[in-house]
């Protein structure tokens, strides 16, 4: 039977936080762990994040360590899973290259997430090249390494749709090189997109509304205690609205039955807690102290993994390093296969000297 294989990866940007745990890191150490997966890269996205940080080199390098340390914080097993370095891997830009052949400017247009990555970044007319064609890119990074599926957030589908017409095409084109993968999306509705603490949509550095894996548990405790919830709950004996109300979503995306009977007995479920704040009578104070302790629960052990590594900086370097070799060396397979589809392989192919001599008599 074919190979199962993953490929995934993040921008390094900044540090990860709780929203890219629960919204990607968390199901891939499941799927690591599975064991149902011949092979699993994990891909730090540093050529990618430069598209729009060309002026900020410095953030990009600093971030690839901390985006190593939180990936196995969280549990990736460097003998299970390849993590690597994008740019380490220089057959992803000849790949990219090549698909730029296959995709029209007008389909890249209407890629929405980078119509909505253009309007966030105020780009408008100044848009990079490399940035407004970084589908093409990840549709490389994807199809180097034969990946069958890619477990990512809602927001990276059309990447995905882009890379699976970039398949088609070429396989059609040339012959049947690459495989189109599918995605496998978080199974948890409230993790599709975990809100910042403020409220607003998406966490963000610059909003200041994160919790990152890395925060100290002071840290996640005043995260948490200042959390947005619902304006209209001023009295504890009014009624309380779930929509909107972070803390709720949180408890949706963290909570487990078990730390009830931990934490707060007087409750079975989330849902009788939420038939409690919607009723009226349950303050802020104490939903908010047990998604402390929620938090606590699952983040803890993830924090003190992470000391742990950051006690050997240069080992986790080492990782990278061997991690970047391997990845190398599968895409460099996929690329002689691609290049010989693609009859740009003049030297390794004995049969093209051969003609041409015959057509030259001799
Ligand atoms: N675009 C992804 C992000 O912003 C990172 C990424 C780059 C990626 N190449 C990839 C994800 C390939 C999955 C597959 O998070």
């Amino acid at each position: 039977m074919s190979n199962k294989i993953i490929l995934t990866g993040d921008r390094p940007t900044g540090k990860l936080h709780v929203g890219h745990y629960v919204g990607s890191l968390k199901n891939r150490v499941e799927l690591q762990e599975s064991g149902e997966y011949d092979k699993i890269y994990i891909m730090i996205a540093d050529a990618q994040a430069l598209t729009d940080n060309i002026e900020n080199p410095e953030k990009i390098r600093e971030n690839i360590i901390e985006v190593a340390l939180d990936y196995l914080a969280c549990g990736l097993d460097p003998n299970k899973a390849t993590i690597f370095i994008q740019s380490q891997v220089p057959e992803l830009c000849e790949l990219s290259f090549y698909y730029m052949d296959m995709v029209t400017v007008a389909r890249l247009q209407r890629n929405p997430t980078v119509k909505n990555e253009i309007k966030m970044r105020n780009f408008e007319a100044s848009i990079p090249v490399g940035f407004f064609t970084y589908p093409i890119s990840q549709a490389a990074d994807i199809t180097a390494f034969k990946a069958t599926t890619v477990p990512v957030g809602e927001d990276q589908l059309p990447m995905i749709e882009q890379t699976r017409e970039i398949v088609r095409k070429f396989n059609q084109v040339y012959s049947e090189v690459l495989i189109e993968p599918d995605v496998i999306l978080p199974s948890n509705k409230a993790c599709l997109r975990l809100p910042g603490t403020d409220g607003k949509a998406k966490m963000s550095k610059s909003l200041g509304n994160c919790i990152y894996l890395s925060d100290t548990e002071e840290e996640v405790r005043k995260k948490v205690m200042g959390m947005y919830t619902d304006p209209t709950h001023i009295k504890v004996s009014d009624p309380g609205h779930l929509e909107g109300n972070t803390v709720f979503t949180y408890l949706d995306a963290f909570c487990k039955d078990e730390y009830f009977a931990k934490y707060l007995p007087d409750y079975a479920n989330l849902q009788e807690l939420k038939d409690h704040y919607t009723r009226g009578g349950l303050g802020d104070m104490v939903v908010k102290r047990f998604l402390f302790n929620v938090m606590q629960e699952e983040f803890e052990p993830i924090r003190n993994r992470r000391k742990e590594f950051e006690k050997n900086i240069e080992g986790v370097y080492e990782i990278l390093r061997k991690g970047s070799e391997e990845a190398r060396k599968v895409a460099m397979n996929t690329l002689a296969e691609v290049r010989e589809a693609m009859k740009i392989n003049y030297f390794d192919d004995d049969e093209l000297i051969k003609s041409h001599k015959e057509k030259y008599n001799n």
